[in-house]
């Protein structure tokens, strides 16, 4: 596949620093980048520093004779496939609103016909001035997306909201973005990730260790195919992008409650939740430190695969997941069959390949009539293959 191009826009405020980690995060995840800045850009933040992390020339006096080409705010803009602007100032803002080219930065913003994406960062009085946000207002109409600025500490001493939002976040929109296509839209799917806590007593509770990482890459990887895409997730660090909705749940009970509810009209159902099997007959009080041991009181969970399998409509795509640290493939083949799946993902956990918590893992596919064992990479790359099988299943209906 093309490496993709993102071009970022970087102007006059405090915030020009954070734009070297969004570089960063573009750069390792194997994109081109390149920089415009302006002249007010700079006196926050240098030409080398930006040359060095974008491995390019920056670009920032439109006449300037050391640029590849004398109509660079065009060959940069036929070259990008995302314009990000971050930080972007109350003038930038205000330029682009109404049509302004007088620098190469607000210039090359007109000749360019494809995503804007705008991290606003100002004093929460510029950003609440009406002129801004009529402004804003007019630029949502035309289709730029705004990755909204947090609260928090500004440079101007205050704590309010105008804080640019985190790198992190610029880049995850910014994803979906680069890698969005249509080849699931109209389709609802939905998917449930993490682990669930099931409380002892008030401040205890008994988990397990999954971090959420594969159900949030496949969360992605559903949302960059223009479905709608619910997760329902136990307690995660992970984040996922806005065009996700996400609900937040804590134990086994909440998250049957809230698939099941939501798997009535979905499309297709994929469960990567490591759901408790047994929950605790909690205490309402915090158990005291007496004796040497005590007892817990397991309860079976209400088997929610089980559940969605027996209740299938037509047309509708199941997918689980299987962790075995034995037998993997025949305890796979059995849950696949036993829970009425269309596919199963196999995680065998073992000390070379922990499964749970790291960014990579190896998995075996299983449909009813094939079995594809992967190589070790990386959870998105396993969740975009998730999602090429998913969609061939669409293709041709379930088995
Ligand atoms: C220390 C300092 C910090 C500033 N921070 C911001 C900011 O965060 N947001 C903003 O809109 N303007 C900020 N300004 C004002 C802009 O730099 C000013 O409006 C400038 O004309 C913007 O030019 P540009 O948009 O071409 O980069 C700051 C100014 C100074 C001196």
């Amino acid at each position: 596949m093309k490496t993709k191009n993102v071009l970022i826009g970087i102007t006059g405020g405090i915030a020009a620093y954070k734009s070297c980690q969004l570089i960063r995060y573009f750069k390792k995840s194997g994109y081109n980048v390149k920089v415009i800045i302006t002249k007010n850009g700079l006196q926050f933040i240098t030409e080398t520093t930006l040359r060095t992390l974008s491995e390019n020339a920056v670009y920032s006096d439109t006449f300037s004779n050391s640029n590849e080409w004398s109509t660079e705010h065009i060959s940069i803009t036929d070259w990008a496939d995302v314009f990000i602007i971050a930080p972007a100032t109350a003038n930038i803002i205000g330029k682009y609103a109404n049509g302004i080219a007088d620098d190469a930065l607000s210039t090359s913003l007109l000749a360019y016909n494809k995503q804007v994406i705008i991290a606003p960062a100002m004093n929460d009085k510029m950003y609440n001035n009406p002129a801004v946000q009529r402004n804003i207002s007019s630029l949502l109409a035309q289709g730029v997306f705004f990755v909204e600025p947090g609260y928090g500490d500004l440079a101007c001493g205050y704590k309010a909201a105008g804080r640019m939002a985190e790198p992190d976040e610029i880049f995850r929109e910014s994803l979906y973005f680069l890698n969005k296509t249509e080849k699931l839209e109209g389709r609802k799917i939905l998917i449930s990730a993490a682990r669930t806590a099931e409380f002892i007593d008030p401040v205890r509770y008994i988990s397990n260790c999954s971090s959420g990482k594969t159900g949030f890459r496949l969360a992605e990887a559903s949302s960059f195919r223009g479905a709608e895409t619910v997760l329902v997730s136990g307690p995660s660090d992970e984040k996922c992008n806005n065009f996700i909705k996400r609900i937040d749940v804590v134990s086994s009970e909440d998250m049957y409650r809230e698939i099941i509810r939501e798997s009535k009209d979905s499309d297709c159902i994929i469960m990567s939740a490591a759901v408790a099997d047994y929950t605790v007959r909690k205490s309402d009080r915090k158990i005291k430190k007496n004796g040497d041991e005590i007892k817990l009181d397991l309860i079976k969970t209400k088997d929610i695969l089980k559940e969605l399998g027996s209740k299938k409509k037509k047309g509708q795509i199941l997918v689980g997941f299987a962790l075995e640290t034995e037998k993997g493939v025949t305890n796979a083949k059995k849950k696949l069959a036993e829970k009425n799946l269309d596919m199963i993902i196999l995680n065998e956990t073992s000390k070379d390949n922990p499964a749970f918590g790291t960014d990579s893992n190896r998995i075996t596919i299983i449909t009813k009539s094939t079995i594809e064992k992967l190589p070790p990479m990386d959870k998105s790359e396993i969740a975009e293959i998730i999602f090429e099988k998913i969609t061939a299943l669409f293709n041709r209906g379930t088995e």
